[in-house]
C-alpha cells in the first residue's frame, strides 16, 4: 500500500514537472535567428527579409503561422518551419519584442526615378476604385501599423515575391492582400517595391 502511494507520488511530482524552460530571447536572436536575418535584423541578402523594426504584432503573428505551416511558400517551407516549429509562445513573444525594438537601416534606393514615382503614387493615392491607397493599412511612410506589417527599406526582391505568394493560397491570412493585388499588373508591382526599399 505504501509502495503504491510512493509510486503514485512521484509519478505526479513528474508529471507537474513545467516543460523545458524557455530560453533568452535575445540569445535566441543574437546565436540562431542572426545568421539569416543579421545581428541586428538588418539582413543583406533579400532572401532574408529585413525584419528590425518590424511591428511584434505582424512578427508573432507570421512566426505562429510559420509553426502552424499555414503560412507555406516554399522558402517558408524550407528555412522557417524548422526554426519556428522549435519555439514555445513566450519564445515567439520574445524574439518579436527583440527585433520590433532594433533599429531599421535603410536599404540601398533603387535606381530607377520614374519607377519609384509610379510607386510612390500607388502607394500613397491607391488607382481607382480596386486598389485602396497602400498608407491607409501600411502607415503614411511604411513603417507599419497594429494592422499591416513595416515595409519601408525592405527588400524588394523580397517584397516582390510575397506580392506575387498573394496570388496563391499559400499566405491564407492575408485576406486583403489578395484582393488588392489582382487588380495591379507586374510592372505597378515591381514599382511599388522599387519604392518601398527606397523608403
Ligand atoms: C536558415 C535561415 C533562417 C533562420 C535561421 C531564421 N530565418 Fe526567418 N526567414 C528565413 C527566410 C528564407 C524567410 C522568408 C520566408 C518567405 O519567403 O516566406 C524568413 C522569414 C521570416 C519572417 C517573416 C518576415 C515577414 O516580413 O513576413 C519572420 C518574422 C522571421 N523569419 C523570423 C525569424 C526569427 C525570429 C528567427 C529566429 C528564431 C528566424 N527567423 C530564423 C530564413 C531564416
Ligand atoms: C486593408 C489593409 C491593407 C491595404 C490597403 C494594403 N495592405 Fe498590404 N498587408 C496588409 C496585411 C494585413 C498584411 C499581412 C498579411 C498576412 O497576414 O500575412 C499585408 C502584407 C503586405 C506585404 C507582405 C509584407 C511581408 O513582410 O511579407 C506586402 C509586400 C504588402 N502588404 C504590400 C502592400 C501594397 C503594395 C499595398 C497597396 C497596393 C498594400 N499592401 C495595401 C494589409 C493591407
Amino acid at each position: 500500500m505504501n509502495r503504491l502511494w510512493i509510486w503514485g507520488w512521484l509519478g505526479a511530482m513528474l508529471l507537474a514537472q513545467p516543460a523545458l524552460a524557455d530560453r533568452d530571447p535575445e540569445a535566441l536572436a543574437r546565436q540562431w535567428c542572426a545568421n539569416c536575418h543579421g545581428a541586428d535584423g538588418n539582413s543583406v541578402s533579400p532572401l532574408f527579409p529585413r525584419i528590425a523594426g518590424q511591428q511584434a504584432g505582424y512578427l508573432r503573428q507570421q512566426l505562429t503561422m510559420f509553426r502552424d505551416q499555414t503560412r507555406s511558400d516554399a522558402a517558408a517551407h524550407d528555412y522557417m518551419w524548422g526554426v519556428a516549429g522549435g519555439l514555445s509562445d513566450a519564445e515567439i513573444a520574445g524574439v518579436a519584442a527583440f527585433f520590433a525594438g532594433q533599429a531599421p537601416m535603410p536599404n540601398p534606393a533603387m535606381s530607377d526615378p520614374a519607377r519609384i514615382a509610379a510607386g510612390q503614387a500607388i502607394y500613397q493615392n491607391g488607382k481607382g476604385d480596386a486598389v485602396p491607397a497602400c498608407q491607409a493599412c501600411h502607415g503614411l511612410k511604411a513603417e507599419g501599423t497594429e494592422q499591416a506589417p513595416r515595409l519601408a527599406g525592405q527588400h524588394a526582391a523580397y517584397l516582390l515575391k510575397q506580392l506575387h505568394v498573394f496570388n496563391t493560397s499559400q499566405r491564407p491570412s492575408a485576406v486583403a492582400m489578395q484582393a488588392i493585388i489582382k487588380s495591379l499588373d507586374e510592372e505597378e508591382l515591381r514599382a511599388l517595391a522599387a519604392y518601398l526599399q527606397s523608403r
